[in-house]
């Protein structure tokens, strides 16, 4: 195995340009992540083309400024890695263009990488990171999952949404409350300010075994209640994320004590969420177990947990051919 490792990680799977450097030995030594937010804010959601197209502006000039401050030329970058899938195709073939075509001529492997396995291995960025096996909670704006992890690269899908993800259930109350595109981190702030005792949202699937999760009809009550409410908004934000927070701790909670393991991981985009950070906090603190969750910037997308990811599955031995091609559906397990 090769004793230096220093990879140029690169996420280009949906509306965030995200660069970073890790060092096997030093850690991680730059990230910057250039979000598309406000070019996407008027439509409502993503517009796939656009998307591709500000990938293609912003990610040389990222990348660039990544290397500066990791005080790094070509010559110390040992490979790259970047989002192989999932995500949207046009988006994903600029990172995987960009990433081969420096591979190529910088003379270094590559590497595609799982998106959703950046996000679960995020907190191994930390300084006090989580150990193998664990169970994993990946809730983004895309996937709602929890994870048998027995170690880098073995992923057991226990559970999942049978419909919306988490963060697309948040995304699209936000819009219903007027809180804009994405609207989930909007949402979480509104509901800091409203009265949990004012509407009881329904806790999908939570009598039913398994780990599966069903997050449409908290969403469908919430158009409901908006409609026959309009001026309780900080109220239905907060019973909306009560729902979806008490769902999430009791289905954590039981997969915790079916498979045994006493460590959660919890990552993506909603792991954000500070109502859902404290209650899997309390939860885990009473089963013995220990929560771990990445900083608030690695929450959401991000190169760093690439680059992490990148290197790891290097370690592995892993590397690409010269084909560049995406995976835009991409199963985990
Ligand atoms: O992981 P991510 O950046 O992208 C995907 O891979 O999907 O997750 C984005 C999702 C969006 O749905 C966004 O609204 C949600 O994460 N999100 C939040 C919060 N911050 C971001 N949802 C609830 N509370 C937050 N504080
Ligand atoms: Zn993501």
């Amino acid at each position: 195995m090769q004793s230096e490792m220093r990879i140029l990680g690169l996420e280009t799977s949906c509306d965030e340009t995200g660069v970073a450097i890790f060092d096997k030995n030093e850690g991680l030594l730059a990230h910057s992540v250039y979000s598309q937010t406000d070019i996407h804010q008027a439509y409502g959601g993503v517009v796939p083309e656009l998307a591709s197209r500000d990938h293609i502006r912003k990610s040389l000039p990222l990348i660039k400024e990544v290397m500066r401050v990791a005080k790094s030329t070509p010559k110390d970058i040992t490979g790259i890695a970047y989002t192989k899938g999932p995500g949207l195709n046009g988006a994903l073939l600029v990172g995987a263009s960009i990433g081969q075509s420096l591979g190529f001529a910088w003379d270094i492997p590559t590497i595609g990488v799982h998106h959703m396995e950046g996000h679960l291995l995020a907190p191994m960025l930390e300084p006090e990171p989580p150990s193998f096996p664990f169970l994993a909670l990946l809730v983004s704006g895309g996937h709602t999952m929890l994870v048998y992890v027995g170690k880098m690269g073995s992923y057991e899908i226990l559970g999942e949404s049978v419909d919306d993800a988490v963060g697309e259930a948040f995304d699209k109350t936000a819009k219903l409350l007027g809180l804009g595109y994405p609207g989930g981190a909007a949402l979480a702030a509104l509901a800091e300010t409203g009265n949990p005792d004012r509407f009881y949202f329904p806790r999908p699937m939570i009598d039913r075994p398994g780990f599966d999760f069903s997050f449409s009809g908290i969403k469908t009550f919430a158009a409901n209640t908006i409609s026959a409410h309009p001026e309780s908004k900080a109220d239905i934000a907060r019973g909306f994320q009560d729902a979806i927070v008490e769902t999430l701790t009791i289905k954590s909670r039981r997969a915790l004590s079916s498979t045994g393991l006493k460590t959660l991981v919890v990552a993506g985009g909603v792991s954000a969420n500070r109502a859902l950070r404290e209650a899997l906090h309390a939860m885990a603190s009473k089963e013995n177990a220990k929560v771990f969750f990445p900083r608030h910037e690695f929450c959401t997308d991000n190169g760093a947990m690439i680059a992490y990811a990148g290197c790891a599955r290097f370690m592995m031995g892993e590397r690409d051919d010269l084909s560049i091609h995406v995976l835009p559906r991409w199963p985990l397990a």
